[in-house]
């Protein structure tokens, strides 16, 4: 991966625990892993499309986590490793959780268990007086999508996924649909006044198994692991399809909980015997573990039994058991004080490399994955695996012949770790990157900054398929049931060359290919009809596929221009102008309208009625700028306020304004709360406005947005 590429890493500064000033390499270093780290959980929890696996996703946030515990202070409020999930889905309505949904810390070994026990014990002695009882809960960690249940007087009235952490998105009726969530909470007595029940949707690996041979054999597109495929049948407008879709709800937890005439849990394991007999299905084998050996022995033994689990599991998770014990140790800013989540190594297994395909992608850029003899990797027949890029594979030395350790983490993609030296046979030889495009044969080329090879052949065959494949993606106009299968037979068939072909197609066209019966046709012609006609102008400016514009770029500029028009005209002097946009970016921009077969598909667009106006349009006509005081006004927070973050800049959002992530003299308003970090020195410096708490509340209210008393603490 190139987030560990040498060039990155901060090199031998011994640094020294509370040194305030980490030299220049180390915040570099750590300001890649953040920004990292966001993009992999935005691919991650938003698009449920990991690229890494989890275990090179823990070693990039226990990296960042590490410069973060020796310099305090570059973390500056905003570092992922205080944050929890990921964005919010556009589309599902979203919802704040009465109290927080917070993640669990990691340990990986016997002795970061004893020092968490030992964290554990010691914030216990400054709360209280006595001995930590140290019994505990342990189950497996499931590997699904957290979702929060809000029962009302014993009846289901919400659910919500968990989101950021803060709001989530609510998908009651969908929940509705699994037979796994009880409706009511059936008992003797009365039902607690209101009780939110935590868990897991997840999905069996069997049943996993067998949605995807009925996607592969309707076309559609498939899902890259149990997680994914849950992830995305519950996080869907159109509930026939979660209903279609194996899910199970498996309980483990509660968020707010008001007893009243229902006597209450005093420990975990009464809760859980309460949620069965509720009629929750709950993580299977849990039990009770008195002292800190026996979490170990079981957390081991789960680990010798993963792929017995009907689900996939990646971890063992020990709670307190003492409920009042969890109430009096709390949370960090991003986990609880009282559980911890044991993660397992990634399972690997060793295979004969057979070939190494290249694989070219929407922009461009070349991948390369290796082919590999069939072997089973905990549980799962694995004969691809991503290779990375060329620096990887010479790094490692991999080559064609050789035994090599593929490994996967239980989820995600499959990869190489790197050769069997012992079994090398003789005659192999070092891998040569191509130096043409294996799809068009054209001379592809690699920036000296940059680790992919590109082909930039914009008629390449390989990459139209990819960029109408993103067109259509949940990362595009998310055109559902037209998967990547569908759109590959198009292309194949000559049938579709650009995203525009898409909405030519008639029912007689589809008809045509095996598979396609006349329901599935008219599905398939609804879903693009829908599409036409409701894409909003960021989506569609994300669906084009823009070098270096994903989903919070294109929300912005869809603010700031009215349509694609007023985009394409936009200068690259006026783009630099905007919030979050570099050179880079508007380079790219202006070379995408530039290039004439892009052009063409975008006249193309306009001619079938695809060219939305912008719902913020107005922000850009200078009579309606001067509207409220927030009106397209970029906004930054940092510290902490009286809101939540995610809630502050919902609010600043409905007031007009549009949050960006960094300081820079573009910043209209800094937000600044308690310890503020180095983004107020910063703003300071280039004489951005700082407002406090009551400031931002003044202009929010001043712009017609108040806050509801209930939300008001300071
Ligand atoms: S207990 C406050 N138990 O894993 C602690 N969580 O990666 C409540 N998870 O945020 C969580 N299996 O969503 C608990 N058996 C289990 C779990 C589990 C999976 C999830 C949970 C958590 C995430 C952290």
């Amino acid at each position: 991966m190139t987030a560990d590429s040498p060039e990155h890493r901060p090199g031998p500064h011994a640094p020294e625990k509370g040194d305030a000033q980490p030299p220049e390499p180390v915040l570099k270093r750590a300001r890649f892993l953040a920004s990292e780290l966001a993009r992999h959980n935005h691919l991650y929890h938003t698009l449920d499309a990991p690229e890494i696996s989890d275990d090179a996703y823990d070693a990039l946030y226990n990296e960042l986590a590490e410069l973060e515990r020796r310099w305090p202070g570059i973390a500056g409020g905003e570092s992922p490793t205080t944050k929890v999930g990921g964005k919010l889905l556009e589309g599902l309505a979203k919802e704040r959780h009465r109290h927080r949904m917070y993640g669990l810390d990691n340990v990986f070994s016997a002795a970061e268990w004893s020092d968490f026990a030992e964290r554990m014990r010691r914030a216990w002695d400054e709360a209280v007086n006595g001995p930590l009882p140290l019994d505990f809960w342990c189950d497996p960690k499931l590997d699904g999508l957290a979702v929060e249940l809000v029962y009302e007087e014993g009846r289901l009235v919400r659910a919500l996924t968990r989101g950021d952490g803060e709001t989530g998105e609510v998908v009651t009726e969908a929940v509705r649909t699994m037979a796994s969530v009880p409706q009511t909470l059936a008992a003797d007595g009365l039902p607690p006044a209101l009780l939110e029940v935590r868990g897991e949707a997840v999905m069996f690996r069997e049943d996993f198994a067998r949605l995807n041979e009925r996607q592969e054999a309707l076309g559609l597109k498939t899902f890259a692991n149990p997680r994914n495929a849950a992830a995305g049948s519950l996080r869907q407008l159109d509930l026939s399809v979660t209903e279609s879709r194996p899910l199970r709800f498996l309980a483990y937890s509660l968020g707010a909980a008001e007893w009243g005439a229902c006597p209450p849990c005093l420990t975990q394991s009464e809760l859980m015997a309460r949620l069965s007999a509720w009629r929750f299905l709950t993580p299977p084998d849990g039990r009770l573990c008195a002292g800190v050996a026996q979490v170990m022995d079981y957390a081991e033994w789960v680990r010798a039994h993963r792929t017995d689990f009907p689900m996939e599991i990646d971890g063992a998770v020990a709670k307190l058991d003492l409920l009042e014990a969890q109430r009096v140790l709390g949370f960090t800013a991003r986990a609880p004080r009282f559980a911890v989540a044991f993660k397992f190594p990634a399972i690997q297994a060793q295979t004969k490399l057979l070939a190494i395909e290249i694989q070219v992608g929407r922009t461009g850029a070349l991948t390369p994955v290796a082919i590999l003899e069939p072997v089973a990797v905990g549980g799962v027949m694995v004969s691809r695996a991503t290779l990375h890029n060329e620096d990887e594979i010479h790094a490692r030395d991999v080559r064609v012949g050789d035994t090599v350790i593929v490994q996967r983490a239980g989820d995600v993609i499959p990869e190489v770790v790197g050769p069997v030296l012992d079994k090398r046979p003789t005659g192999t030889e070092p891998f040569h990157f191509p130096h043409e495009c294996p799809a068009c044969g054209e001379p592809v080329h690699r920036e000296p900054d940059e680790a992919a090879w590109r082909c930039d052949n914009l008629a390449c065959p390989a990459r139209r398929l990819r960029a109408i494949t993103h067109f259509v993606s949940k990362a595009g106009l998310d055109i559902q049931g037209v998967g990547e299968k569908w759109v590959e037979q198009l292309v194949q068939a000559g049938r579709v060359q650009s995203p525009a072909d898409l909405f030519t197609l008639s029912e007689a066209d589809l008809l045509g290919f095996e598979r396609m019966g006349e329901t599935l046709a008219r599905k398939f012609l609804a879903a693009l009809e829908t599409a036409r006609t409701t894409a909003s102008l960021a989506r569609l400016i994300c669906a084009l596929g823009i070098r270096h514009v994903g989903e919070q770029t294109a929300r912005m500029l869809a603010t700031r221009f009215r349509d694609l028009d007023e985009l394409s005209a936009a200068s690259t002097d006026a783009l630099l102008e905007l919030p979050d946009v570099g050179p880079e970016v508007a380079a790219s921009i202006r070379y995408f309208f530039e290039t004439p077969a892009n052009r063409i598909v975008l006249e193309r667009l306009r001619g079938l009625g695809l060219w939305p106006i912008s719902s913020g349009a107005a922000l850009a006509e200078p009579a309606a700028k001067k509207e409220t005081p927030l009106d397209g006004k970029t906004i930054l927070f940092t510290g902490t306020i009286f809101l939540p973050r995610g809630r502050a800049q919902a609010l600043a959002e409905a007031a007009g304004a549009i949050p960006v992530s960094s300081v820079s003299k573009k910043l209209d308003y800094l937000v600044a709360g308690e310890k503020p970090g180095s983004k107020l020195a910063k703003a300071v410096a280039l004489g951005v406005p700082v407002l406090d708490g009551e400031g931002f509340r003044r202009l929010l209210s001043e712009s017609g947005v108040k806050i509801p008393d209930e939300e008001f603490k300071e």
